[in-house]
């Protein structure tokens, strides 16, 4: 899927610039200004008049169309910015991805943005990611699309710098979205290593591919064993991308890569498993961000590992009660196979400790225990190391996707994996804490290094549209990993 939005910088005033549309941007609590003042002079203050009367309030993700010409653009939007104290780096994506959004509705070629008037240039690298984030919809396979990308955005900044690595950051985010959008018959493990190999050989990054037969030799017996019930092979990507010196250690990003959830022989129903093409919505966002951490050529090395299976109820498949040996030795017994993502993460997370990673992040749509504690917006941070996770929830809020980390007390959680017959087993005690114990199973496949894990179950996959983003993939947490790896080891 090719999708090439064409951004440029633009130095005319709004009304000396031939566009489709303009978007012009007003802050709740500030007066008219800049781009919109000009617009409102131009239409003899009707732009004041909507405030006056209360048609248009500036709150953030408002926005109004005005279907008129006005200099040389055929139309203009009005968009809400919010309070001018309360803007910040996140709110700069979701405005101008909800201004993107409500333009793209229609097909228009060429659009132009002047909300980034005093916008720092985070904010403006963010909006331009917004931009291109708002205009892309989840209908990959719809005759007639809601959503019409742009074939040129034209973009108003001084911080001109900001476009090249805002449309990184933006297509990045697309790339996991379209990813996470697509079907389980289309993205299975295979088809997800071609796409991996596809970004290796754009980037220059360095790829490997485990098929079954070194995955057995590797002895990922853990991955190997959700694999068994499917006729798609399992697969292991790792991703090597080295910007820093020879002999640094490397960042490691880890993603559950379940391209489908039936459940396994622990089938889930058919309501909870219609969306659970989104189960490899952390291998998905490992790929975006990689894909974005090398394409701003940061100096440092990453090492991007996706753990690819399919869990379905197959003559072969796992059964409960089932002891597997994980690739670190860990014996693990069965009690429910649709605490899949776990056992494929065992030995994922392995390979990364073996390849000598500093820092692991892991992201997984672990758990609906998850959202049961957080919600579908927030994503749950659990560490064996909290200053590292004090690092990722800082680079989280630094770009406006929300978390919050969850307990780890080894005297009240440890015990709860214990097993009968094996060293643990693969569920908690019942359904309390499920999110902690998933991670408490998780822990023990990391040794010594440093990790955060990432249960993106809420987030990662939207039922319902939000102003700024239509239903579907989010990408939410690829301009997070971006954030933490510019600010690593700083
Ligand atoms: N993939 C699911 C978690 C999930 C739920 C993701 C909802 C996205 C939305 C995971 O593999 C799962 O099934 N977890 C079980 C674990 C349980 C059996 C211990 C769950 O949360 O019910
Ligand atoms: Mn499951
Ligand atoms: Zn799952």
């Amino acid at each position: 899927m090719r999708f090439a939005v064409q951004i440029q910088s633009l130095s005319s005033s709004p009304l000396e610039t031939a566009a489709d549309a303009l978007a012009v941007g007003i802050y709740e609590d500030a007066p008219l200004a800049g781009a919109t003042a000009e617009v409102d002079k131009a239409l003899g203050g009707a732009v004041r008049g909507l405030i006056d009367r209360k048609e248009f309030s500036g709150g953030s993700y408002e926005t109004a169309p005005l279907l008129v010409p006005m200099g040389q653009a055929k139309q203009a939007l009005l968009v809400g910015l919010g309070k001018k104290d309360a803007f910040n780096t996140g709110e700069a994506f979701r405005c101008a991805a909800a201004a993107s959004r409500a333009l793209a509705a229609k097909s228009r070629s060429d659009v132009a943005f002047y909300l980034d008037e005093g916008w720092n240039a985070e904010q403006s690298e963010s909006g331009v990611a917004g931009a291109l984030v708002g205009c892309l919809g989840q209908d990959i396979h719809r005759a007639e699309k809601k959503r019409h990308p742009f074939q040129t955005i034209h973009w108003s900044t001084k911080n001109a710098a900001a476009i090249d690595s805002g449309r990184i950051l933006g297509n990045a985010v697309n790339l996991t979205r379209n990813l996470v959008n697509s079907p389980a018959d289309e993205i299975y493990p295979e088809t997800f290593a071609l796409r991996a190999a596809e970004v290796a050989e754009n980037h220059g990054l360095e790829i490997e591919v485990w098929d079954e037969k070194k995955l057995a030799a590797e002895k990922c017996n853990a991955l190997l064993a959700v694999a068994k019930g499917s006729s798609r092979p399992a697969r292991l990507v790792i991703l090597k991308y080295n910007g820093g010196g020879k002999g640094d250690s490397p960042l490691a990003i880890v993603g559950k890569g379940v391209t489908f959830d039936s459940g396994g022989l622990s089938l889930k129903p058919s309501e909870a498993m219609l969306t659970m093409k989104c189960d490899k919505a952390g291998a998905c966002t490992m790929l975006g961000a990689v894909q974005a951490i090398a394409a701003l050529k940061l100096p440092i090395n990453v090492i991007g590992i996706a753990g690819l299976v399919e869990n379905m109820t197959g003559p072969a498949a796992m059964k409960l009660g089932d002891v597997l040996t994980a690739r670190n030795g860990r014996t693990i017994e069965v009690h429910n196979t649709d605490a899949e993502g776990r056992l494929v993460l065992a030995d994922a997370l392995d390979v990364a400790v073996e390849l000598g990673a500093e820092h692991i992040i892991d992201l997984a749509t672990l758990t609906g225990a998850v959202i049961v504690a957080l919600g579908m917006e927030v994503a749950g941070l659990m560490t064996n190391d909290p200053p590292w996770c004090d690092a990722v929830a800082g680079a989280a809020r630094k770009v406006g996707e929300p978390v919050w980390e969850l307990p780890m007390y080894p005297e009240i959680y440890d015990d709860l994996i214990k097993s009968e017959v094996a060293d643990i087993k693969n569920v908690g005690e019942g359904r309390w804490a499920g999110a902690i114990t998933a991670a408490k199973f998780l822990e023990q496949f990391i040794g010594d290094t440093s990790w955060t894990h990432i249960d993106l179950a809420g987030p990662a996959f939207r039922e319902k549209p939000r102003p700024w983003i239509d239903a579907g993939g989010s990408g939410q947490y690829v301009r997070t990993l971006v954030e933490v790896a510019r600010a690593w080891k700083k």
